[in-house]
């Protein structure tokens, strides 16, 4: 009896999943192309020249650094969006350069990443990138509410070509994106059902509460063992004070090695790495 009423619970539970998962399927981003492609390449221009010394040094004290040209075009097409906030894109090179060093520094046969909030794959193929110039076996799984394979306009200079699935959008980087297990859905609901025993490597950037950041820590860490990293992305205060409290608490807790990396005053990053 016991067994019958989980088993409809499952059944109930996995049901309205789909259907709020669902609800995101439908121009998530808005209904039409938010602006011309002179504008998208305008906005473009102002955010790659914008330079950031802070991660200058630590692309020289790990000694790697992201081709910039790649990087750049890549954000051409993922990052450069109509939105209030700056636009910048400096935690592609972030992870770049820390996950290639902590490749580096703990040689496997495979690497497990785990990232929370996909977006259009612009921080996934900066990983999946560094695997492969690392010349690394392994695997990225991102999870995010947006679906990967409904067509929609993703408010980016790519939307003139007509709405695309995230698939069709990161088509020209197909050899990264096979690298890439792209799953739908609330983070703090699949991500203590991703199905790996260890993450090696993780970047933190769904939905920017203190409760959801604590959460999603608390499913990667369990699955993560001495050396492991997990990075936070807009740990700025006055910006996301949620973020910011909740690696205060994380950092409290004494498991991770902290370190915080101040870009400029709208972009701000933290790192753990993992003790015991
Ligand atoms: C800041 S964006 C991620 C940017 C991306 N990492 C990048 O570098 O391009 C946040 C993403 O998290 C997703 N998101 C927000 N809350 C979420 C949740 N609870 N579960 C899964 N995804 C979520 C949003 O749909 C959005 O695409």
């Amino acid at each position: 009896m016991r067994n019958y009423v989980g088993a409809v619970q499952r059944f109930a539970f996995e049901r309205l999943a789909a259907a709020i998962d669902r609800r995101w399927n439908n121009d998530p981003l808005g209904s039409r192309i938010r602006a011309s492609k002179e504008e998208y390449l305008r906005l473009f221009e102002i955010a790659r020249r914008v330079e950031y010394p802070e991660i200058d040094r630590l692309e020289a004290d790990t000694g790697f650094a992201i081709d910039r040209e790649w990087l750049d075009n890549l954000a051409l097409h993922t990052q450069i969006t109509i939105k209030k906030s700056t636009l910048a894109y400096p935690h592609g090179r972030v992870l770049y350069s820390l996950l290639r060093r902590e490749l580096a520094s703990n040689p496997r046969p495979f690497t497990t990443i785990v990232e929370t909030g996909t977006a259009r794959g612009f921080s996934s193929l900066c990983m999946a990138k560094a695997l492969q110039d690392a010349s690394a076996a392994g695997h990225i799984i991102t999870l995010d509410v947006l679906s990967h394979n409904h067509r929609f306009y993703w408010n980016c200079i790519d939307d003139h070509g007509g709405r695309k699935t995230r698939a069709e959008l990161l088509k020209p980087w197909q050899s990264l994106s096979d690298r890439i297990v792209f799953l739908q859905g609330d983070s703090l609901v699949q991500l203590p059902k991703v199905g790996v025993n260890r993450i090696h490597f993780a970047f933190i950037d769904a939905q920017h509460t203190t409760k959801n950041v604590l959460l999603e820590y608390r499913a990667v860490s369990e699955l993560q063992l001495a050396g492991d990293v997990i990075v936070f992305d807009d740990v700025t205060p006055g910006q996301f004070d949620g973020v910011v409290e909740a690696i205060e608490q994380i950092e409290r807790q004494g498991q991770y090695g902290m370190r915080r990396l101040v870009a400029s005053d709208t972009r701000a990053y933290a790192w753990g790495t993992r003790r015991r």
